[in-house]
């Protein structure tokens, strides 16, 4: 990342800090998680056992890579792959591998605003799969995607994988996918990762394993306001919580204060009080199905043509086309 970009993001995580800790009830966005520490926990999340939604998805990949890379090109002219979030790459590897098998035309496009995610993958690529075409952007996910739709109108499949979606509520998922569907040229096509409503335990363990690695998860963004806000929160006086409502399909993740308790951010000049059991609401992870995705799919002007699912029907990924 370079200055600017940190410093962006810097003058971001002071606007959004305020605002969260100053509101009521409290809040920070779940972006705040990946930093090099953030980044390296949601590795070993992907690893827990608790944790199925990567595992679901890497199945699905596995088991239908064939089908899933035909509908991406059913007439074969040839097209840019384009994933928003370089990641490690691991998943994708499976299809960017059936896709060189099947020779089909294509170059793959991660979108990453870390310029150290992208460099990474595209030089793990190299060495793991050297016939493939990567050419990665760094930059903000509209931004890159509205250059690209300027610069050529080669047909263009858009990742966004791992369930990510989750991370807003409906209304913003809405925004989100009509700004896909305004990136997109007629014959365009989405390929999203939805995780799936299910037995209402199996969720809550995902966000809250045995071995406590989500709940550090959870609690670095503390750490990061401590460093990079000059702040004193101390990380033993609060408690990772989470919550899934089987109605609304809702997963939220808070930090619980366990007293009551002043905290100091010196870099925002700001005393935040904390009340015994006050909570700081930090993640949502929306669960969905047929009914939900059809639903946001229509409101934003685009429709589902294919999905495809694991055995246990755990994870699903939709083929989504703009609606006319
Ligand atoms: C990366 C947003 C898909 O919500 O499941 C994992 C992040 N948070 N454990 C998710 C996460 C806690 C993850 N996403």
């Amino acid at each position: 990342m370079d200055c600017k970009e940190q410093k962006k993001v810097m003058s971001l995580l002071e606007k959004e800090v305020h605002e969260g800790l100053t509101a009521f009830p409290k809040y920070l966005s779940s972006k705040f998680f990946y930093d090099q520490i953030g980044d390296a926990l949601f590795q070993e999340i992907m690893e827990l056992p608790e944790y199925y939604l990567t595992r679901a998805e890497y199945e699905i990949f596995n088991t239908h890579k064939t089908d899933i890379v035909h509908s991406f090109d059913t007439n074969n002219e040839g097209f840019d792959l384009i994933e928003l979030g370089a990641g490690d790459g691991k998943k994708t590897k499976v299809l960017l591998q059936e896709l060189i098998d099947q020779k089909r035309d294509f170059k793959y496009i991660p979108i990453d605003i870390s310029e150290n995610a992208v460099l990474g993958l595209e030089k793990n690529l190299s060495k793991e799969i050297p016939n493939v075409n990567v050419e990665g952007q760094i930059g903000e996910y509209f931004e890159v995607l509205d250059r690209l739709k300027e610069i050529s109108d080669r047909k263009k499949v858009i990742m966004f994988l791992g369930s990510n979606i989750g991370n807003l509520l409906h209304p913003r998922a809405i925004e989100f996918l009509k700004k896909m569907r305004d990136a997109m040229h007629k014959n365009d096509l989405l390929f999203i990762g939805f995780d799936q409503k299910k037995h209402p335990q199996k969720v809550l363990d995902a966000y809250n394993d045995q071995s406590g690695v989500t709940a550090a998860f959870n609690k670095n963004v503390l750490t990061r306001i401590n460093k990079e806000l000059d702040a004193n929160f101390d990380l033993n006086k609060f408690t990772h919580w989470e919550t899934y409502n089987p109605e609304t399909g809702t997963a939220k993740s808070y930090l619980v204060s366990l007293e009551k308790q002043t905290v100091d951010i010196n870099g925002l000049s700001l005393e935040i009080h904390f009340e015994a059991w006050e909570s700081i609401h930090t993640e949502i992870s929306q669960k969905y199905d047929d009914t939900i995705v059809e639903w946001l799919t229509k409101e934003s002007g685009l429709k589902s043509v294919k999905d495809f699912t694991d055995s246990k029907t755990q994870f699903k990924n939709y083929v989504i086309a703009k609606n006319k």
